[in-house]
């Protein structure tokens, strides 16, 4: 038996292999693409390393590529079949149980395990990562906050892997709500490494839902060299840059960005990627665009990919996209396949699976989501409001981030602008405008209302507050410019 540099026992390898592990984590952990060879070395020189096994069948979970995750089932339970667990350390016996619950479809069980290995074992930085993206798959803001705050103390500063650390942590802050402790916990990832592209992410989020879009633009623009281009992260990273763009009312940029970077021309037909280009397009669609012969080429990419049941959250991005190309027959079928993957699968399990996450993700909140959507976009807007009234409020349920969600509660808000139903759009305004009063988006939105409502004047006013923020950029932080040279200074 060998160590990692922090100590952990690594059966089954050798101080290669180890090597080899300790290069993958660190792709990993940074998000560069070189993991998958560096993965692929562990394997090659310590065939019977339970910690490369594990690796492999997180990389093939983590994409929320079907085809990755069934590919990766027989090798893995190849391995564990022949493996006695009474050689193998308690930590690599956890590892192990997480990642075949990954496989079979248990998110919820292998987060709960990675769970119990990170509080006996909290410098495991393959476990935090692996949970943490766990978390993120199945929306839980809580757990994505404490599983790395519980690790943090535990950990050396000068580190080299404390800094992601605190990437992850600013992400899982702001989905908690924290946003300034975000802000801060991802600027002081990035005061670590430039190129810790999910701590760039973190604080690219803090600045979404706080409304500081033109904050939001400047901090990427000054950091292209270390984001844009050469990571898994690429295209959901512009797919933030877009956001804000699209919120200071900019939509020559938001097409450019999508053009170049979002859904590019030579773009490789990737779940994680094809998803933004939806949620990106699905905005454009809700605010009025015509962006129809972009909706026909990326229904076309999803079509041929011809994805079967196996994370809702993705299938709602698909709906999203036959419903932008005008292909609601298609998208109508994916929903009677889900429905009858529904059942089928509970007919197997002779009750509703609490071992399959996606079950519960499709029935709960995929199917109707997809539903509303094609309700949507059928001008049946009544039926889309009675849709989505009911869940908006557990639409974490089946994933995502709160700004990837907010695509969802815009449909909602839509649908009661244009079908009348005037006390849920006000409520739903006044909750937005509460919580980020510096959006133009929420501010045009009332505007509309009130004209609705014959109250011209608040209208006018309401027009005169969305120009008057996309002037100023949605308002700066009272804390430090994070733009300014040198922006990126440690903190102490
Ligand atoms: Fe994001």
């Amino acid at each position: 038996m060998t160590v990692d540099r922090h100590q952990l026992t690594m059966s089954g390898t050798g101080r290669d292999g180890v090597q080899h592990y300790e290069d993958a984590l660190d792709a990993l952990l940074f998000f560069r693409p070189e993991v998958v060879d560096r993965a692929a070395d562990v394997l090659r020189v310590s065939p019977d390393a339970p910690l490369g096994h594990a690796l492999h069948a997180y990389l093939a979970v983590l994409g929320t590529e079907e085809r990755d995750t069934a590919a990766a089932r027989a090798p893995f339970a190849r391995f564990r079949g022949a493996l006695d667990e009474t050689r193998i350390t308690p930590r690599e016996r956890l590892h192990l149980a997480a990642a075949g619950a990954c496989l079979d479809g248990d998110l919820h069980g292998a987060a709960r395990l990675l769970d119990e290995l990170s509080v006996g074992w909290p410098r495991d930085a393959l476990a935090l990562l692996a949970g943490h993206q766990l978390d993120f798959l199945t929306g839980d803001a809580g757990r994505l906050r404490d599983r790395i705050g519980g690790a943090l103390s535990a950990w050396d500063q000068e580190d080299p892997h404390y800094g992601p650390l605190r990437g992850m942590y600013a992400f899982g802050l702001e989905e908690s709500g924290h946003y300034e402790q975000a802000q801060e916990a991802g600027l002081d990832a990035l005061d670590r490494n430039p190129r810790d592209v999910w701590g760039v992410h973190g604080v690219a989020h803090s600045f979404e839902m706080r409304g500081r879009f033109g904050d939001g633009l400047r901090f990427l623009d000054a950091r292209t060299a270390h984001w844009a281009s050469g990571n898994f992260l690429t295209v959901h990273n512009w797919w933030h840059y877009a956001l804000f763009a699209l919120e200071a009312g900019d939509t020559a940029r938001v097409l450019d960005v999508y053009d170049s970077a979002v859904h590019p021309p030579d773009a490789e037909p990737l779940a994680m990627q094809l998803l933004d280009a939806s949620a990106l397009l699905w905005r454009l669609h809700l605010a009025g665009q015509d962006v129809s012969a972009r909706w026909e080429r990326l229904a076309r990419d999803w079509a041929g990919r011809a994805d079967g049941a196996h994370y809702a959250f993705n299938d709602v991005h698909i709906v999203m996209a036959y419903v932008g190309a005008g292909r609601i027959k298609d998208a109508e079928e994916l929903i009677a396949d889900r429905r009858r993957w529904l059942a089928s699968v509970e007919d197997s399990y002779g009750t509703a699976p609490s071992t399959l996450s996606n079950h519960a993700m499709t029935a709960r909140i995929g199917v109707p989501v997809c539903e509303a959507l094609v309700a949507y976009g059928t001008a049946r807007d009544r039926a889309a409001v009675d849709l989505l009234l009911p869940l908006r409020h557990r639409l974490a349920e089946f994933g995502g981030s709160h700004a990837q969600r907010d695509a969802v509660q815009k449909t909602l808000l839509e649908a009661a602008l244009r079908c009348g139903r005037d006390e849920v759009a006000r409520a739903l305004l006044s909750e937005r405008i509460a919580l980020r009063p510096s959006c133009p988006y929420n501010w045009l939105a009332q505007a509309r209302l009130a004209d609705r409502l014959g109250h011209h004047a608040e209208a006018a006013t309401a027009r005169h507050r969305a120009r008057l923020q996309a002037k100023e950029g949605g308002g700066r932080g009272a804390g430090r410019d994070v733009n300014a040279p040198g922006a990126g200074t440690r903190l102490v």
